[in-house]
């Protein structure tokens, strides 16, 4: 067994305060079950403070540079090292790191508005949810597909096209979808990616039934040319209706951060929380546009979870986000048992709880599609 000690990325202390070293310690814990090779001991998950900064240490068997691979990805890390030699003074021996990121940064970064679910947590959530699933080794080899039923301007799709991955959404405010056609067509320009992109009406019997975003792209010219693009597919509408626009069992994760339903009613409370700027007042109730009202987030996960259910491929993962102020997690964990997932309940999962503000404790729900 050697021993290992990361640094935590400075601003994972701005977003979660205290918890942050939990949340890693329980991002980290998630993520070991997934790791295909090492044997990293998830008990001997710890603390330390070396030259005054605090370190996430745990202990594994050699890291192969798969694993440290996997591990680079985690939402927290900032740098790993061997540790060798004792505390107080040990030495620390960098280990190198291969994220899966193919693009700049500022893809998940330029976007800034009231509601944003926060990129770091949209990141963990999706993190925690891909080790929670069948395919969790695959990620750097094959193209996933990750749907966010309730997505916003695309934080998660981001996250998911940052990964290489298929990036699928829904979301019935109008106000969102078309900011998110307009940059993302706005981004793959400026980075002088090859793509093809469109935004238009979806028509049946001549009526106009949604409004679809789409884009194909690839990092680079070659992958391009020979086919191997990644697919944004958004859809603006309620997200009951996935079913009409996504086939059954076409992801391999669904991942989404419910509406918080503090302030408004509204559609379930849509943006109510903003984790970027202030409250969002008012973004939620929109009385402007008609919009199927849904009473609480707990009613809009028990509506729309067969839903999401139904898109998620055998051993998929579906994660969610979500106010325990309310809901509590028994409840949403029902919903989800309701809809044929397999709610994972270890003792790692129930470890991510944490304040988001005096309206907001966040906790993370993750379920599993059982085998065919
Ligand atoms: C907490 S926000 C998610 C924000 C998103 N992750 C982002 O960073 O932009 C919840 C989202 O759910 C959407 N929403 C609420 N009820 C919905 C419904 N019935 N169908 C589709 N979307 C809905 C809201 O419009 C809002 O964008």
């Amino acid at each position: 067994m050697s021993r290992y000690a990361f640094l935590i990325l400075p601003s994972h202390n701005r977003v979660y305060a205290d918890a942050a070293p939990s949340m890693a310690r329980a991002e980290l814990a998630v993520l070991a079950a997934a790791l295909p090779d090492a044997v990293l001991d998830a008990g001997s998950v710890g603390e330390a403070v070396i030259g005054g900064v605090p370190y996430v240490m745990f202990e594994a068997g050699e890291l192969s540079q798969r694993d440290a691979n996997l591990l680079a990805n985690l939402s927290s890390l900032y740098a790993l090292f061997e540790v060798r030699g004792d505390l107080p003074r040990p030495v620390l021996q960098p280990v190198p790191l291969r994220r899966l990121d193919r693009y700049d940064a500022d893809l998940l970064t330029i976007l800034k508005y009231a509601g944003k679910t926060n990129e770091q947590f949209t990141k963990l959530l999706l993190n925690v949810t891909l080790a929670s699933s069948a395919f969790a080794g695959e990620a750097g080899t094959r193209r996933l597909a990750v749907l966010d039923p309730l997505c916003g301007r695309g934080t998660t799709l981001n996250q998911a096209l940052m990964y290489g991955f298929d990036a699928y959404g829904a979301d019935v405010d109008a106000r969102d979808i078309e900011a998110y056609a307009v940059f993302i067509q706005r981004w793959l320009k400026d980075k002088r990616l090859k793509h093809q992109a469109g935004f238009f009406p979806v028509r049946r019997d001549r009526r106009v039934v949604a409004r679809r975003l789409t884009a194909q792209f690839a990092a680079t010219k070659d992958e391009y040319k020979a086919g191997d693009v990644q697919r944004l597919d958004v859809i603006e509408a309620d997200t009951s209706r996935i079913g009409e626009f996504f086939r059954k069992e076409s992801v391999n994760l669904v991942v989404a951060d419910l509406p918080y339903g503090v302030q408004h009613g509204g559609h379930a409370g849509g943006h109510a929380a903003g984790y970027v700027g202030s409250h969002a007042a008012g973004r939620a109730g929109g009385g402007d546009r008609a919009r199927p009202l849904t009473r609480s987030p707990l009613d809009l996960l028990r509506t729309a979870a067969p839903a999401w259910a139904k898109a998620l491929r055998p051993g998929g993962a579906l994660g969610v986000s979500w106010n325990t102020r309310v809901a509590r997690r028994e409840e949403a964990a029902a919903a989800l048992s309701a809809a044929g997932l397999e709610v994972l309940d270890s003792p790692a999962y129930l470890a991510f709880r944490h304040r988001v503000d005096q309206a907001i404790s966040r906790d993370i729900l993750i379920a599993r599609k059982p085998m065919a």
